[in-house]
């Protein structure tokens, strides 16, 4: 009898403890290691650089999938894929022009095509007609340049047999390849290149954190880079968010990425460009609300980047020459100026990014400080400044917006801005 008892709870220690092993093996990731990001978050915005052997056909880097091309004809554009156009040093110096403290460029989109040379794939640009690591001459203008770095890396390879079409499971053997793949490629990247800044994963597809081993993978790559940043697409929030083509600010680190047009990847019929002002919204309303800005271009097969992506990278350069202190280490402001538009705060001052220009006079209302000047950062000049209660009255100022994109206004405050108490207090 004595026995039996003893056997029952020795058999009940086991099956317990065997469910803690198990719970312990599904507990959802969290890493809380977080390296330095006060750099990125003064930053504010940054290059995306969509570019590959879709670049040659130009119609977009999902063009693999969504023509449901055959791996065996995919791959040709391989031998297409010479560009004689390539500087990246260019690309660099466009992203400084423009303002953008950092560039993130696709070493291997979900194609599988790889720019940098890899010991465990044959579809890279060193290995077929281009016979050149692009990502090592990437690397090199980014850190003679001083630019910050960024990696985007697809965790799927759609040009695996099994892979496709996205969104269902594959088989286990079929993802054991894929994850040896991703950890292989992403130590070759971090081992090869001289300080990474920034690693943008992308396409996990299957969404399955633990068939692509992405613990381990986050545990590789912060040992190999203990001061880089991560995003949150391997399936762990890691360092930052990345809303797409939308503006939605997260309690967290985060970046809204955008194409300037509709397409990632170099795409000659879209020529859908969102305006200069329509973008420099964008990156206001980022960083009114703390976040990041990381805008695209798209390189074609040659490695130039199309003339009218050039034009709005200069353009929104003049813009950031004349009103940068509005953007760089931009935060929220505790007064707002709805009636206009947006506003940042940087230091103790408040920017106001006016989309809607009122005329001479600009009024700003429940304004809890007192406030000592008013600067139009596009020609210097001062307003007048009647302040009444919590109501202020900038006045003398030109009938139209003196900036054809979006005109800044710097208040000053005495001590810290504030909004003013509601009645009731
Ligand atoms: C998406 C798309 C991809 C693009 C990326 C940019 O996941 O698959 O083509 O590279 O987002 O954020």
């Amino acid at each position: 009898m004595k026995i039996k008892i003893l056997v029952k709870v020795f058999l009940v220690c086991l099956i317990a403890l065997n469910s803690v092993a198990q719970k312990s093996n599904i507990t959802p990731v969290v890493d809380q290691t977080h390296p330095d990001m006060h750099w990125w978050q003064e930053a504010k915005f940054g290059m995306f650089i969509h570019w590959g052997v879709y670049s040659v056909p130009g119609r977009g880097e999902w063009l693999m999938y969504q023509e449901h091309v055959p791996i065996k004809e995919y791959i040709n554009l391989a031998n297409l894929f010479n560009p004689k156009d390539f500087n990246p040093k260019e690309w660099v110096a466009k992203a400084k022009e423009a303002g953008m403290k950092y560039v993130v460029l696709t070493t291997r989109h979900h194609d599988g095509f790889c720019l940098f040379d890899s010991k465990v794939s044959d579809f890279t640009a060193p290995k077929t007609a281009a016979k050149r690591d692009f990502v090592k001459e990437f690397a090199d203008a980014c850190h003679s340049a001083g630019m910050r770095m960024g990696f985007y890396y697809s965790l799927v390879d759609w040009h695996y047999p099994g892979v496709l079409p996205q969104g269902y499971p594959v088989a286990p053997a079929t993802m054991k390849i894929l994850a040896d793949q991703a950890h292989a490629q992403v130590r070759e990247l971090l081992t090869n290149y001289g300080t990474v800044d920034i690693l943008w994963y992308d396409g996990m597809s299957p969404n399955d954190p633990e068939g692509w081993h992405s613990k381990e993978l986050l545990a590789m790559a912060r040992k190999l880079q203990p001061n880089m940043i991560i995003n949150d697409r391997s399936g762990i929030p890691a360092d930052f968010g990345t809303p797409e083509n939308s503006v939605t600010a997260q309690s967290r680190p985060w970046e809204s990425c955008f194409c300037m047009n509709r397409t990632w990847g170099y795409a000659k019929y879209d020529r859908n460009y969102k305006p200069v002002h329509e973008l420099l919204r964008l990156l206001a309303s980022c960083a009114s609300q703390k976040g990041n800005f990381l805008l695209n271009v798209s390189p074609d097969g040659d490695g130039t980047i199309p003339v009218e992506q050039a034009e709005i990278l200069s353009n929104i350069g003049k813009w950031m020459k004349v009103n940068g202190k509005a953007i760089y280490g931009a935060g929220p402001s505790p007064v707002i100026a709805a009636n206009l538009g947006m506003a940042t705060m940087v230091g103790d001052k408040v920017y106001l990014l006016i989309q809607r220009w009122p005329g001479s006079t600009v009024p700003l209302a429940w304004i809890g400080s007192k406030l000592k000047s008013a600067c139009l950062l596009a020609t210097g000049q001062y307003a007048r400044i009647e302040q009444l209660g919590d109501r202020v009255w900038l006045h003398d100022l030109p009938q139209y917006p003196p900036d054809p994109w979006l005109t800044v206004i710097e208040l000053t405050f005495e001590g810290e801005p504030k909004p003013s108490e509601p009645a009731y207090n």
